[in-house]
């Protein structure tokens, strides 16, 4: 670590981050993660810091030129993110597709921020290169991808946008309800091979049927809406005791469910508990001539239970957009290599198959970027953990334009005892007006907002908090 006092205040630049201790002094750091003074970009405030009158408006928190925070956006990220952060005035490299690994070793070195969806892979290999990188955004749903642990034990946040396709799920669950009730894919599939099967029997109208939604959380609880708006009863089964929308109702048991349902909807997490959690039983439960939606995860079902169901006649449709087994990319994969059953699940009547489409849409993309890109924009600039998959969430109300004065310090750290004793020792002097901390694993996260700091302070605090040994990475935001 170069200190350099400069007449204009500190300058502190970490040697990680890829800066010279020649440069000329300047009050601005090059880093994010680094201490320096004020940042008179208070001029950009955040999105979500508009309508705020101008005696309580939230004071930006950055130490640091908005421009010298370089964002790496692979894999295509959708052009709501990439504008939300341009905006802040950061550096923005945008790249269509992802990168192997050796290529993003180099790429990742000097980047303080990383965007990538679902095909990039963040190693241990990888992020152990990233000696500038705070935070990593998953333009996606799921951070499989990435290793969470590696990435928190190194204090390097991960975020992603489990609920943008909410709506995008509902909705497709509703198509289907109809098009299993008049057979469309059947009826379509025939008259695409030419031929003309006019039939009404065993084809219903779905308003005054039931709907029973197994999981009332984002997707259940919106379902419950367009399905009462479809003329639809809804049950609803959850672990948890909920406030049911319109005129819904819960039901105490999953068996009361079954027997209730003309249409059965699955909508729950993988978890041990869902694992095949509609299986023979659950099936001689349901109603003779009902139906099945699964468009959660592919665990939940027992899909040979469900062929042979399908086959005796008693469950008359079927929707699965999830499988037990998914490929990786588009092609020819759904055989018998990928899952023993495919070829009998496909020779079925009246089901609807689809390769795990139903979040797939342009709203639900769109959402993900906005979602992502303001969770890394409130993380860089104001050190806020709220919806991080892999540290504990963390959050102050933010500072006002009054305070001014004030730091915000951030001090990411092993979850060891006698750290707080400590960290209150090198803070105990000051005014915190406001504190919190929490823990996940081996990681805890320590925020505090101290007032009447000046200048020196700051590197004082920043040092002696670098000091200690629990030490993952401190950040002072003033
Ligand atoms: N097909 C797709 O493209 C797609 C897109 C988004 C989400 N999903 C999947 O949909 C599922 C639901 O997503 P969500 O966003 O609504 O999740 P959510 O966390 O908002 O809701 C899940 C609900 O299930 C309940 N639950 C948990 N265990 C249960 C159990 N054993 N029995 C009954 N209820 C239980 C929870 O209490 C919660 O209310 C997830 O598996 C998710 O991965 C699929």
């Amino acid at each position: 670590m170069t200190i350099e006092d400069a007449t204009s205040g500190i300058d502190i630049a970490s040697p990680t981050n890829g800066l010279s201790s020649q440069r000329p002094s300047i009050s601005l750091s090059k880093s994010p993660s680094a201490t320096y003074p004020r940042s008179p970009a208070s001029k950009d405030a955040s999105r979500w810091q508009r309508g705020n009158t101008a005696a309580s408006a939230a004071k930006p928190l950055k130490p640091f030129a908005t421009e010298d925070i370089k964002i790496l956006l692979l894999e295509n990220v959708n052009q709501t993110g990439r504008d939300i952060l341009a905006a802040q005035g950061y550096q923005v490299d945008v790249l269509k597709t992802s990168l192997p690994e050796d290529e993003l070793v180099k790429r990742i070195r000097d980047v303080h921020v990383i965007g990538i969806r679902s095909k990039t892979q963040l190693t241990a290999r990888v992020l152990r290169e990233a000696k500038n990188l705070i935070v990593i955004g998953c333009f996606c749903i799921g951070t499989n991808q990435v290793d969470t642990q590696y990435a928190a034990k190194h204090g390097i946040a991960v975020f992603n946008s489990p609920f943008s396709n909410s709506r995008s799920v509902a909705e497709l669950v509703i198509a289907e309800v109809i098009a299993l009730a008049r057979q469309l894919g059947d009826r379509s599939n025939e008259l695409h091979k030419g031929t003309w099967n006019k039939v009404s029997s065993g084809c219903w109208e779905i308003r005054g049927k039931t709907l029973g939604i197994i999981g009332y959380g984002h997707i259940g609880s919106q379902l419950s809406v367009l399905a009462e708006a479809m003329g639809m009863t809804v049950v609803f089964y959850d672990v948890v005791n909920l406030m049911a929308l319109g005129t819904a109702k819960q039901v105490p048991t999953l068996e009361t469910l079954l027997g209730a349902a003309d249409f059965v909807t699955c909508h729950v997490p993988e978890l041990p508990e869902t694992h095949n959690m509609i299986g023979r039983l659950q099936f001689e439960q349901m109603k003779h001539g009902s139906y099945l939606i699964n468009a959660s995860r592919g665990s939940v079902i027992d899909i040979p239970a469900l062929i042979d169901v399908m086959r005796s006649g008693k469950l008359v449709g079927a929707a699965l957009d999830v499988y037990p087994a998914e490929p990786g990319g588009n092609g020819d994969y759904f055989t018998s290599d990928l899952n023993l059953w495919a070829e009998d699940l496909r020779s079925l009547k009246n089901i609807i198959l689809t390769p795990h489409i139903g979040g797939s849409t342009e709203e639900a993309q769109s959402a993900i970027g906005i979602e992502v890109s303001e969770a890394l924009v409130r993380y860089v600039n104001e050190g806020c953990t709220l919806g991080a998959v892999n540290m504990p969430e963390v959050n102050l109300r933010s500072l006002t334009m009054e305070e001014e004065n004030h730091v915000r310090v951030i001090y990411i750290h092993h979850n060891v005892p006698g750290v707080l004793k400590k960290v209150n020792e090198i803070l105990g002097d000051h005014n915190v007006d406001k504190q919190t901390t929490d823990s996940r694993g081996d990681v805890a996260y320590l925020m505090a907002d101290i007032s009447d700091v000046n200048a020196s302070v700051i590197k004082d605090l920043y040092q002696s908090l670098e000091g200690l040994s629990s030490r993952i990475m401190t950040r002072v935001l003033y």
